[in-house]
């Protein structure tokens, strides 16, 4: 039988790594221009950091975790996101006593077991951030200002930004009366799932992928006409922080996202070029999850972007990442004798900086200049007797066909000032 990717996985082909190269380095660089340091945590956890972090009544926890468990019949469950994870090492590592804010980013894997479609597969990769310790909405603003920043040195320049308040556990607990109220009378008309969890967290329903209950809750009263002072407060200050820095946005008061540790500020960048969904970014603010995991009370913020879809939309825009071409030397050797020549020269020209390949399959020589012509080198050397007796080798460009001489005894230091300056 023919053996393949699990369903909802992919590779990710030499062919196309370039794009993830200069996605993953521009991400990490505009985090560090803003003060974020990179943390990396494992793939999988305890069961109950997410059934505690990211919420029991979730469509995330409920139905699309891989859980397992371990041989020591311990629960563990592969992270279905990055926040819980790192709310979780944020306490066990005392970042709760060094000087706020802690600012971290991230570049992970994630899994959840979904129905795949477009832009929706069960292993995904995010990147992400989080800042911990500041509960004002500037941070709000900075955080979503960086994400508009690596979206402009991707080539996208207009906003996606569609942002919300959903209010603290206060808004909450009178809103949940009225959408209860609300849910009962269409309580037929709703999911097996959502009839069981109405009761309880009466928000999930609103963000149920089923269409039954899509249609349902079109009409639900809405968080946001139920903010408390503090909460409204809050939300205009982020609309005022957002507009000191340029960045646009529209305001969605249907955005309630779909993790339950989430509280005042929701935001989204959405795009049609990526699936049903459309969310390329997701965030918001989680004032609670670090008391509820026994931290104390630490606000945070963050946010996560998938980069697959990510990729989607550039390519739906004809954005093609501008990396440098990468000099790559192909060296062949006419005769055994040169053999050993080539590997060495091979050896000193990448402790160089420079890519280098000769031929480790017993190639003839014919064979191995047909190789390089193919192969997608940007450069190749020959060398045979003439070159030794002369100490002179001549570089062909496999672009232009244009050819250069070089003294062997300065070979590698004269290519690495004309290619790298
Ligand atoms: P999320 O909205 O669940 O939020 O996921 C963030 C992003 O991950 C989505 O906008 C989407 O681009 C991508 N994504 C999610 N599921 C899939 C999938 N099955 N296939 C492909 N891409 C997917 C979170 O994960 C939160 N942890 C974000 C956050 C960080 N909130 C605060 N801090």
């Amino acid at each position: 039988m023919k053996l393949t990717a699990p369903k909802g996985t992919r590779d990710i082909l030499p062919s196309e790594i370039g794009k993830w190269h200069f996605v993953e380095k521009q991400f990490m660089e505009v985090c560090s221009l803003f003060g974020y340091d990179e943390i990396r945590i494992p793939t999988f956890e305890s069961t109950e950091v997410f059934s505690r972090g990211v919420g029991d009544d979730t469509d995330v926890v409920q139905k699309e975790m891989y859980t397992f468990d371990d041989k020591g019949g311990r629960s563990i469950s592969l992270r279905p996101e990055g926040t819980a994870g790192i709310a979780r090492s944020f306490i066990e590592n005392g970042m709760g006593s060094m000087p706020f804010p802690i600012k971290l980013c991230y570049n992970i894997t994630a899994f959840r077991y979904e129905n795949v479609q477009k832009g929706r597969y069960r292993e995904f990769h995010q990147l992400g951030a989080e800042a911990f310790g500041s509960a004002g909405p500037r941070v709000d603003a900075e955080l979503i200002s960086m994400i508009s920043l690596f979206f402009r040195r991707l080539g996208i320049y207009d906003s996606m930004l569609r942002i919300n308040s959903i209010g603290c556990p206060e808004c909450r607990k009178k809103y949940n009366d009225s959408l209860k109220g609300f849910l009962l009378e269409r309580y037929e008309g709703l999911c097996k799932v959502c009839r069981d969890r109405y009761e309880a967290n009466p928000l999930r329903v609103l963000d149920c992928k089923d269409e039954r209950c899509k249609t349902v809750t079109a009409e639900a009263p809405l968080l946001s006409d139920s903010l408390c002072n503090d909460c409204a407060d809050h939300f205009v200050g982020l609309q005022e922080a957002l507009s000191d820095l340029d960045i646009d946005y529209e305001i969605d008061k249907r955005i309630v996202r779909g993790l339950d540790y989430y509280t005042r500020t929701v935001f989204e960048f959405i795009s049609e070029n990526v699936g049903t969904q459309g969310t390329i970014c997701g965030g918001g603010r989680y004032d609670g999850l670090i008391d509820q995991f026994g931290g104390g009370c630490v606000p945070g913020i963050g946010f996560a972007l998938g980069v697959e879809r990510l990729l989607m939309e550039m390519d739906s825009r004809g954005l093609v990442p501008g990396e440098n071409e990468k000099v790559s030397l192909y060296i062949a050797s006419i005769g055994d004798e040169t053999v050993a020549l080539a590997h060495r020269l091979c050896f000193d020209l990448r402790k160089n900086g420079i890519a280098a390949e000769t031929d480790l399959t017993g190639r003839s020589f014919r064979a191995a200049l047909k190789y390089a012509g193919k192969a997608g080198f940007t450069h190749l050397m020959i060398i045979g007797k003439d070159e030794t007796d002369s100490g002179v080798v001549k570089l062909k460009s496999l672009k232009d066909a244009s050819e250069k001489d070089y003294d062997l005894t300065d070979l590698v230091e004269r290519l690495k000032e004309e290619f790298y300056g």
